[in-house]
């Protein structure tokens, strides 16, 4: 344990990939109360989260946050919020744009005019994201891997795309202004590509694999990069960075610094299947950022945070989960 007291800890989102990793990893420590709310728009009720409720440490909340009136039924007494609620999925931010702002936006503010002037409150941690660079690191060509001092920007708000970038990045302004005013501390994560088991289905990862189930190899993007990192790690991180002094009132990448090509992950998991077949390939979704990596020394500087699970050994645990 670090510094902060972690007695009573609400995780929004927990029905979801992260917000679930955490609120077992949370569940499992001596003293801690974990307090966990969903309204299951994209995490699933599934066995697993009926399992992690049902645990003497959990307390459970079905109620959806857009609901101001809702919000206000959660404990008053919090010591941290790991604030993980949003809408994600490319689909989501065409089909359903404005439930992705609602998402990503009203949990915020009623989250914050709840708990902003409770006495408790010793940390909010916001999970921001890697689409915060998307339009630096395309339109000005800004380094990759990207540090988080970069100027951000909003090419395009007409872009339906950006309903969830442009939320991410004005939920990371609503938390700065509210914590200044209320005098509460705030860790704002800007996570790059978590993956892993129970990630949902709509990201390369599972995507691929639900195809291979079936025998079909198509791959989407091939040419563009990311840098992805195994939920274990990225739990262990949010947690040294929730439990630092430093990383109060501080903005962090969360991520890998190894940088590969899609068409790399595509072929991983092929080999790891024991598959020789050729990658059908295609071009990524219109507004895609072609290359994605964060600068990780502010992580690594103010944690001593180091990878532990190995690309090849995520992958091969993701597809164990996927392919059953
Ligand atoms: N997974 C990644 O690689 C990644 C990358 C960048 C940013 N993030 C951010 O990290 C956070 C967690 O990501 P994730 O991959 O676990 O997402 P996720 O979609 O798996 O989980 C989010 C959860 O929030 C819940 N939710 C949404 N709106 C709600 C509402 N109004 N009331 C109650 N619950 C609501 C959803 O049902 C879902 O279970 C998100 O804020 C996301 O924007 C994640």
């Amino acid at each position: 344990m670090g510094d902060l007291p972690m007695t009573n800890v609400l995780i929004t989102g927990a029905a979801g990939f992260i917000g679930f990793a955490l609120a077992d990893a949370l569940s499992r420590r001596a003293d801690t109360n974990v307090f966990v709310v969903d309204n299951f728009i994209r995490g699933e009720c599934d066995a697993a989260y009926k399992e992690l409720c049902s645990r003497d440490s959990v307390v459970a909340f079905d109620l959806d946050l857009t609901d101001r009136n809702a919000v206000r039924e959660l404990p008053e007494s919090i010591d941290l919020i790991l604030h993980m609620a949003a809408l994600n999925g490319t689909q989501n931010f065409y089909e359903r744009p404005y439930d992705v702002v609602r998402c990503s936006t009203l949990p915020t503010f009623h989250l914050l005019d709840r708990y902003g002037s409770s006495s408790g409150l010793k940390r909010f941690v916001y999970a921001g994201s890697s689409e915060a660079y998307a339009g630096t690191v395309s339109t000005f060509d800004w380094p990759v891997p990207t540090a988080e001092d970069v100027p951000l920007c909003i090419t395009d708000p007409s872009n339906l795309r950006w309903s969830y970038g442009g939320s991410k990045l004005h939920g990371e302004v609503l938390v700065t202004a509210a914590c200044h005013q209320y005098e509460k501390d705030h860790t704002i994560i800007r996570y790059h590509n978590v993956y892993g088991p129970r990630m949902g289905d709509k990201h390369v990862v599972p995507d691929f694999l639900e195809r291979m189930k079936n025998g079909v190899y198509s791959l989407y993007g091939h040419s563009d990069t990311r840098s992805f990192i195994y939920i274990d790690d990225a739990v262990r991180a949010t947690l040294m960075l929730a439990d630092c002094a430093g990383a109060a009132n501080q903005t962090v990448n969360l991520g890998s610094e190894n940088e590969v090509q899609i068409v790399d992950i595509g072929k991983m998991l092929l080999e790891l299947a024991g598959i020789d077949a050729e990658i059908e390939l295609h071009d990524s979704p219109k507004g895609s950022v072609a290359r994605r990596s964060p600068d990780t020394t502010k992580l690594k500087k103010l944690t001593g945070f180091t990878e532990e699970i190995a690309l090849s050994d995520g992958l091969r645990r993701t597809m164990d989960y996927y392919i059953r």
